[in-house]
Parts: structure tokens; sequence; C-alpha cells
């Protein structure tokens, strides 16, 4: 790896597309969601898994055989940017994943800039006379966007992962196992989360995670309630641009 800088970004088409979801800034509206659920499948218990929204950038990575292949940006979702050169400078991104891994894994999850990285870079920044970053957010965008993966090296960028795309080789079936997977493998992912199978439950875990997450080295905006079981995921469907099986509630 290094070498000269490049001049643009190559394409890569995403295997699974990376949905976005919808938002919302009201527990009415979770409470909606969590109903309309409970109205598609009746007299079904919906477990629900609640985690942090962690406010970085989208990225989706490839490994083959435990290896890394390469990684991506979201882009529109089908087609985004080659950012493997940028992200293979993250410590904590595993060139080879650990243990028993998988034949093909796409892994999804948010890079970010730790909030203490993010005051001393732009501390740096301004003593040197240079622009300083907006957010942690914006300035984890600007970093992995970099053409020279050198530059991307020197900032303080960490990951965490929270969803798949394609698989093959293992068959998860609960979305609440997915924490255990990925810390096996050795990809980092959210410490806290919790299971949820009422709409109180949900709000509980929604209200708690507001108090700890300041707590937390990278910034959240929000809480995703996700639905835990994969096969209600699927009697519940997808709709084009925003799937079902999830809602963002941010803070
Ligand atoms: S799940 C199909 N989980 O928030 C579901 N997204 O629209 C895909 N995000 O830009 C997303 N933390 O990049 C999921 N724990 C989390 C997340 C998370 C942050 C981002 C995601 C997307 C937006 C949701």
């Amino acid at each position: 790896m290094g070498g000269a800088p490049l001049k643009a970004f190559a394409q890569v088409s995403h295997r699974a597309p990376m949905l976005s979801l919808d938002n919302t800034y009201s527990e009415k509206e979770v409470a909606d969601f969590y109903r309309r659920m409970e109205k598609l499948l009746p007299n079904e218990k919906i477990p629900v898994v609640v985690e942090p929204k962690v406010d970085g950038v989208a990225v989706s990575l490839f490994y083959e055989k435990g290896r890394l292949k390469y990684a991506a940006t979201r882009g529109d979702g089908t087609v985004g940017d080659d950012i493997t050169q940028n992200i293979r400078t993250i410590r904590t991104v595993p060139k080879q994943l650990k243990g028993d891994a998988p034949k093909l894994l796409e892994v999804r999850g948010e890079v970010f800039m730790t909030k203490e990285g993010f005051a001393k870079l732009n501390a740096e920044r301004s003593e040197a006379g240079l622009p300083v970053f907006a957010n942690p957010r914006n300035s984890a965008a600007g970093s992995l966007k970099q053409l020279n993966p050198a530059i991307t090296a020197q900032r303080p960028l960490g990951v965490i992962f929270y969803g798949t795309g394609a698989v093959e080789g293992i068959e998860l079936k609960h979305h609440a196992k997915l924490f255990g997977l990925l810390k096996r493998l050795g990809l980092p992912c959210s410490e806290r989360w919790w299971s949820a199978d009422s709409l109180e439950e949900i709000l509980a875990a929604i209200r708690e995670l507001e108090k700890v997450r300041h707590d937390f080295v990278y910034e959240t905006d929000g809480a995703v309630v996700k639905v835990d079981s994969f096969l209600q995921r699927e009697s519940l469907g997808i709709t084009a641009k925003s799937p079902r099986l999830a809602y963002a509630f941010k803070y």
C-alpha cells in the first residue's frame, strides 16, 4: 500500500444495496412505526434491538475468506467510491478477520472521528492557520475523501460496524447475534445495545441511550430501532428507499 496519491476514486458496486432509514425526532412516530409492524404481524411478538446511531460516514467493507478486499462509501446506494486505501489506514479495521471467517462478508458500518481527536485536530489546524472542521462527522468525511491515504492515516478515525450486506458461509437469524459474531471476527461494534419486546421497552432504551451516549468516544445523533428476527424482517418487506425493518430516532 502507500505510493502515489490517486487522481480520483474508482467506483465499486455494492453486492447488496446500501439503504438508509426513515428518521424521526418524535417518540410518537416511533410508536406509529412499531404499531404498524404489529398490524402487519398480528399475534406475533416483535422483538427489536435498539442501538446507537453513530454520526459518521457510512461505509461497506468486503471480506473474502477473511481477507479485506475493498471498502466503499455508500454513494447512491448501488455504487460508491472505492476508499480501500483510506480504510486500510484505520488501525481498528482488520485486514484479516479473526477465527472462522465466512466465505464472503459485506459488512456495513460508520467511520467516525473521535470527539477528543476532533478537538485536537481542530486546535492544531487553527494554530497552523488552516480552516477548521465544523464537526466530527464532516471531519471524518473529509478524511475519507483524501486522495492521499497518508493524510487519512494521520486522522484519529475509528469505525463501528452495525450490519451486513451480502453474506455467504454463515446464516444469521437474529440481529442481536451480530454483535457476538462481529466481536469474534475482530470487527469493532457498539458496546451498548438493548433488546426490547414492547413499545414501552423501546422508549425506555432510547431514553437510556440518550443519557449514556455522551460517554462514547464517538458522536451519536440518535437511536436505531431494528427488528431482531430476519424472518420477521422478510415478512415485513422493504420499501424502495427505506427498509421497514428499522427506524432511526434522532435526539
Ligand atoms: S442501519 C438498512 N444502524 O444512519 C439499515 N445505520 O439512515 C441501514 N447509521 O446513513 C442502516 N448508525 O449509515 C444503521 N447503528 C446503526 C447506524 C446507522 C449510524 C447511519 C447509516 C445511515 C443512517 C440511517
